[in-house]
């Protein structure tokens, strides 16, 4: 039974405001029972739309008075909207409410965390703080006062600079913040509470110098330093790739333990995950230290790709997610390193968002209509629409490239914009033609490509026939594609001239190589020129030879995943039908050749390359999946490798020590990575020696990296009894208990071990003190982790399904947007065998057919299920 029917918004009703909003003036007094809002606004009429009542967006507000131009006005108030007719056509609206932040579990508007009160306003959050227009394309400018007890929030920020201040009676204190940058409503911030700062300073290429802080739980700040170095280089990146200079006087990020997401762009006062902000080499591993550049240079990017120029409805948010996720990319490629940053950004392509394109949410990277927007913050939104971006760079190249920046924020600095007025900006200074590029917004689905080669001796050329097809899609016109290709010599060697752009824009078209004197071997889509599935029936002899030998590191790692894939899944089968696998020595061999090539082709490489591509990635390949073949199967090649390379993973695990002290370098990263691998292929001969090996890793590590390396080995020791396993994991939390990022990573090493136990294990830890349903970082840590653990969360009694649809009860009232995160679990249940699918669909079922079920886990539970 469903208590609320949901509204579906679509594109094509967009109109523009009736009314516009100059400036906001907020007074916020946090107090006792409840925190009261004072928002006095200007107000004009639209002058480009016909006359239409006032119309404020709110939501769980205690409206306290209204009045117009200081005098009482009547008004219609539901739950939700604030009506006004009969306005004068410019005015003034002043708006009491009362909110109480201190019960507000959805984390969305503001709310009470340990330290202090937040604020979330994107993409609806506004409206949980004081009635507004809450719509990106009004764009005002703001004041903010706060008021609040002096002791217990010594800091009280907003956004923009810092005004005035002063003490009140009763122990109180107050700040004014201006803004001088007109914005929407999403991205206002506000912050009170007991934090510590660590300060510096930027000065940009014009000579402006910036105001940094980072704000953090008292006593954190030892574990700020790097964050602030991401932002300093952040800064000098956009300055030197973009021309890009920060246009602020103070530029603060705030760390805060209770988030539903990574981190938020606001003006000039980030809110951020403290996941995105902490780190210290022992509590923070190499992969978190990557992350937090990332993330620092994501939400610093915003502040020109989202926040000079914004969205003008929430269907443009690829406009800005798309193209700044590419410009963290490149910032992450840039610092530290290329080839495997564009391996770990197609491995996590292909593990999430292929997945989320062939399921019940797939949605083109501008989606044409949504339930709910918090549902759309999306693996497509931000990293196909990444791809697509690069694309258009890849297209046009990176001069041209810059150039269509430069034009785009020539055009429209200051506005609320579509993705097309971004691609027309690209399409004007390069004069390419992206009509029919456009298609990559307007579809879901992952396109494939279907590639045949022919070589003619005669006449020494060889055609390359491409053929494309997108199952999805809603008509079967072509999409655009650049596929970058190159041709090899079967020794290995670079075909001169062969290296080609191929722009692929019928259906099916064939490309001529000339000159051509040998039989060639094809190197297709090198550095993964497009998000597509490509059908290519290379022999396995070709495939060594390119990962042997192919200059573009994409495609060499690629071969690899691609000779992996086809044993793996090919022993999948023979395990369903009860026979027993055969590996090839030619794999082994390449996989040796790899590990003595580490010196020349980078650690981080090779380990990249010995990874195998994960269960979820290639349950994608199968149209029925069995979970327990394909993880035995995967298992059983791992296995293999590590019997047949054993020696070589025990001398290079005893070589590769980083004996030098700890730093996040790539260098060093790379090195540890592989190492780490060694290890994990070591532990595959579960015995005491190599328990001992881990536990002593494990033990005598002086960083979190080698640290958790040896606990994730220990975790996935299959064996009923292992002392060394359980010592490693009580040890680990009892030393990290007080980290509660560290204590994440415990929670999520055991909800991701392949144990069979593991549900039992999860279930159990759900009552363990460690884990909070009011913290998100918990939730995903322990039970959407365990629901992105193929194997055990589709186990054939259902018991991971049921467990899950328990979980999602649990919390969707509580917290819609990260219980509805968690029902995306259910994204492929129609990809299993009939027994399975029985037991996931009573589970959806239950969740849907729940009293009162919240519109985020109500949209996506009908679109399983549909
Ligand atoms: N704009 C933020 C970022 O990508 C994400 C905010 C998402 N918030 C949400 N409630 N869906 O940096
Ligand atoms: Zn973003």
């Amino acid at each position: 039974m469903k208590t609320d029917t949901p509204q579906t918004i679509y594109l094509k009703d967009y109109t523009p405001p009736a009314w516009l909003v100059d400036t906001v003036d907020l007074d916020v007094s946090i107090e006792a029972d409840g925190t009261v809002v004072s928002a006095t606004q200007t107000l004009r009429r639209n002058p480009a739309v016909a006359d239409q009542p006032l119309v404020l967006d709110g939501e769980e507000l205690e409206t306290l008075a209204v009045s117009v131009d200081g005098r009482e006005h009547p008004y219609l108030a539901s739950a939700t909207s604030l009506t006004l007719n009969d306005l004068p056509a410019s005015c003034t609206l002043r708006t009491v409410v009362r909110i109480q932040p201190d019960n507000n579990t959805r984390l969305s508007g503001m709310y009470r965390s340990k330290d202090g009160y937040f604020t979330q306003c994107e993409a609806q959050g506004f409206r949980r703080i004081t009635w507004f227009m809450d719509r990106p394309d009004v764009m005002s400018t703001y004041t903010v006062t706060l008021h609040a007890d002096r002791a217990t929030f010594p800091v009280l920020l907003a956004n923009g600079n810092p005004v005035a201040s002063g003490d009140e009676a009763n122990g109180r204190h107050w700040a004014t913040w201006a803004d001088p940058f007109r914005k929407p409503a999403y991205l206002f911030a506000l912050v009170a509470g007991k934090l510590d700062v660590l300060r510096d300073t930027f000065r940009t290429a014009s000579g402006r110098e910036v105001q940094l802080a980072i704000y953090v739980e008292p006593g954190k700040l030892d574990q700020c330093p790097h964050a602030m170095a991401a932002l300093k280089k952040s800064m000098k990146w956009d300055e030197e790739r973009f021309g890009l200079e920060c246009d602020l006087d103070h530029y603060m990020i705030v760390a805060v333990g209770d988030f539903n997401m990574g981190a938020m762009e606001n003006k000039g006062l980030n809110i951020f995950n403290t996941k995105y902000v902490l780190a210290r080499p022992d509590v923070a591993t190499d992969v978190d230290f990557e992350n937090i550049d990332r993330v620092v240079a994501h939400e610093y990017f915003h502040n020109w790709t989202g926040n000079r120029v914004t969205c003008r409805d929430w269907f443009q948010l690829s406009l800005k997610e798309g193209l700044t996720v590419f410009r963290d990319q490149e910032f992450g490629a840039d610092l530290h390193n290329r080839q495997t940053a564009r391996i770990r950004e197609v491995r996590g392509l292909r593990a999430a968002q292929f997945p989320e394109d062939a399921g019940p949410m797939a949605h083109p990277i501008r989606p044409e209509s949504f339930v709910e927007i918090n549902n759309f913050y999306t693996a497509t939104v931000y990293e196909k629409g990444a791809e697509v971006i690069r694309m258009i760079q890849t297209l046009i190249g990176r001069d041209a490239f810059r150039a269509g920046m430069d034009e785009y924020f020539r055009r429209h600095d200051g506005q609320a914009v579509t993705c097309e007025d971004f691609v027309a900006a690209m399409a004007a200074a390069s004069g390419f033609d992206f009509t029919q590029f456009m298609r990559w917004y307007r579809q879901p689905g992952t396109p494939r490509i279907a590639a045949d080669g022919f070589w003619d001796a005669d006449s020494a050329s060889y055609t390359l026939t491409l053929s494309q097809s997108n199952p999805r899609a809603s008509d079967d016109a072509p999409y655009l594609i650049p596929v970058r290709v190159a041709l090899f010599a079967a020794d290995g060697r670079l075909l001169p001239g062969s290296e080609r752009l191929l722009q692929l824009s019928a259906s099916s078209q064939s490309f001529v190589f000339e000159n051509v004197a040998e039989e060639p071997v094809p190197s297709l889509l090198r550095d993964f020129s497009a998000p597509v599935y490509l059908d290519f029936d290379d022999t396995p002899e070709q495939l060594t030879v390119l990962l042997a030998h192919e200059s573009d590191p994409f495609n060499a790692w690629e071969a690899g995943q691609r000779l992996a894939t086809r044993l793996i899944l090919a022993a999948s089968t023979e395990i369903a039908a009860g026979r027993t696998p055969v590996w090839p020595a030619s794999f082994v061999d390449a996989a040796r050749q790899l590990l003595q090539s580490h010196a020349e082709r980078g650690a981080a490489f090779v380990a990249e390359a010995l990874t195998l591509p994960g269960e979820t990635t290639l349950a994608e390949l199968i149209s029925v999946v069995d979970p327990d073949a394909l993880h035995a199967a995967r298992n059983s090649l791992s296995r293999h490798l590590a019997e047949q390379l054993e020696n070589e993973f025990a001398g290079l695990y005893a070589s590769l020590t980083v004996s030098e002290a700890y730093t996040p370098s790539s260098e060093h990263a790379g090195r540890r990575a592989l190492r780490n691998l060694c290890l994990s292929y070591l532990v595959e001969f579960d015995g005491e020696a190599v328990r001992e090996l881990a536990f002593k890793q494990f033990r005598e590590a002086d960083n979190m990296t080698d640290q958790f390396a040896a606990l994730a080995a220990l975790a996935n020791i299959n064996a009923a009894d292992c002392r060394q396993r359980d010592s490693a994991l009580a040890e680990f939390y009892a030393r990290w208990q007080d980290e509660a990022l560290v204590v994440d990573k415990w929670l999520q090493v055991q909800s991701t071990s392949r144990r069979p136990d593991t549900l039992a294990t999860v279930k159990a830890l759900t009552a363990h003190p460690a884990f909070d349903l009011g913290n998100p970082n918990k939730i995903y840590a322990l039970i959407r982790a365990f629901g992105a653990n193929l194997v055990r969360f589709n186990a054939a009694d259902g018991s991971g399904y049921a467990f899950m649809a328990e979980q999602i009860l649990a919390l969707h009232d509580r917290n819609p947007q990260v219980a509805s995160r968690l029902a995306r679990c259910f994204d492929r249940w129609k990809k299993f065998d009939a027994g399975r699918q029985a037991h996931a669909q009573a589970a959806l079922r239950r969740v849907r057919d729940h009293q009162g079920l919240s519109r985020d886990v109500l949209e996506v539970v009908t679109r399983a299920l549909g």
